[in-house]
């Protein structure tokens, strides 16, 4: 990839506003519930706005799956064309193995083994939305996640686990009860097919606020929890993986409650660029829809 990052279209905009019933996929996420109901979701209501800081991708290479990474903290100002690595985070993850912290899961790139398993799935001692399954995280995000609800306690802010992991199974049932509620159009702008969902990897989850108003909806972004993980998930490594108006880009529509855990160093360069995507922070193509 190389080239400024470009804004979302007017007519991209345009689209996402009027897409009506389609909207109402904007609140999948949960394995838990089944499909919503179509609702007048304000999407033009959500806190966040795309940021239309420049970007530089880091290098990548495809054929070891691996990105490399050069510190390069003092130069916020580089530009996406720019050809020299540019992160401030360790030198090399992969961007293949789902056991890597920099694992990029979408449309265009399913998980390998489709039917993987986290090995270290634990259960993060937070204010839990929910039992079983999906309350577990892997360990690392257990951890970083135990540490961001703490904090977001000290400043007042009541948040909760409301979906972490989600087994393969669990989402063959998820993605089909959208598929069934809104059609598959629809389900595939909110809900991920199997073998293509983040929550398999054990790397994301789902917030929800204490009171659980406006959970997985569009509304949600305008909650105290969101709000303050919007701003402040960097510091423990996380990032709003599906921002607003990077549909094109991410394949769904925006999440403010979906975190995912790519370590401290990444998550904080990327929130001091206005990086918003994964696909543009590794370098990586646009999936918006699956190939
Ligand atoms: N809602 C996200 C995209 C998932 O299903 O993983
Ligand atoms: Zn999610």
């Amino acid at each position: 990839m190389g080239g400024p990052r470009q804004l979302p279209s007017r007519r991209a905009f345009a689209s996402l506003i009027t897409a009506g019933a389609g909207m109402a996929a904007v609140a999948a996420c949960t394995p838990e519930k089944a499909a919503p109901s179509p609702a007048a979701a304000n999407a033009a209501s959500g806190a966040a706005t795309a940021s239309a800081v420049p970007s530089t991708a880091v290098a990548s290479n495809p054929a070891t799956g691996t990105a490399t990474a050069a510190p390069s903290a003092a130069s916020p100002t580089a530009t996406a064309s720019s050809s020299a690595p540019s992160s401030a985070v360790a030198p090399q993850h992969s961007l293949t193995d789902p056991t890597s912290p920099w694992v990029v899961v979408n449309k265009h790139r399913p998980l390998s083994p489709q039917d993987f398993v986290p090995a270290d799935l634990v259960q993060p001692n937070v204010r839990l939305a929910v039992s079983g399954e999906a309350s577990l995280l892997n360990s690392t995000t257990a951890a970083a996640a135990e540490k961001m609800f703490g904090a977001a306690a000290t400043e007042g802010i009541v948040m909760t686990l409301a979906s972490g992991y989600r087994s393969y199974s669990t989402q063959v049932a998820t993605y089909g009860g959208y598929v069934a509620g809104t059609g598959q159009a629809a389900a595939d702008r909110a809900s991920a097919r199997p073998g293509h969902s983040e929550h398999q990897t054990g790397w994301s989850f789902d917030i929800a606020d204490g009171g659980g108003a406006c959970s997985f909806q569009p509304c949600f972004a305008e909650q105290p929890a969101a709000v303050w993980a919007k701003a402040n998930a960097h510091r423990f490594g996380f990032v709003v993986r599906y921002p607003w108006m990077f549909h094109d880009t991410t394949g769904y529509f925006y999440e403010s409650w979906h975190l995912r855990y790519i370590g401290v160093e990444a998550a904080t360069d990327m929130a001091t660029r206005g990086i918003p995507t994964l696909e543009e922070y590794f370098g990586l193509e646009a999936a918006p829809d699956y190939l």
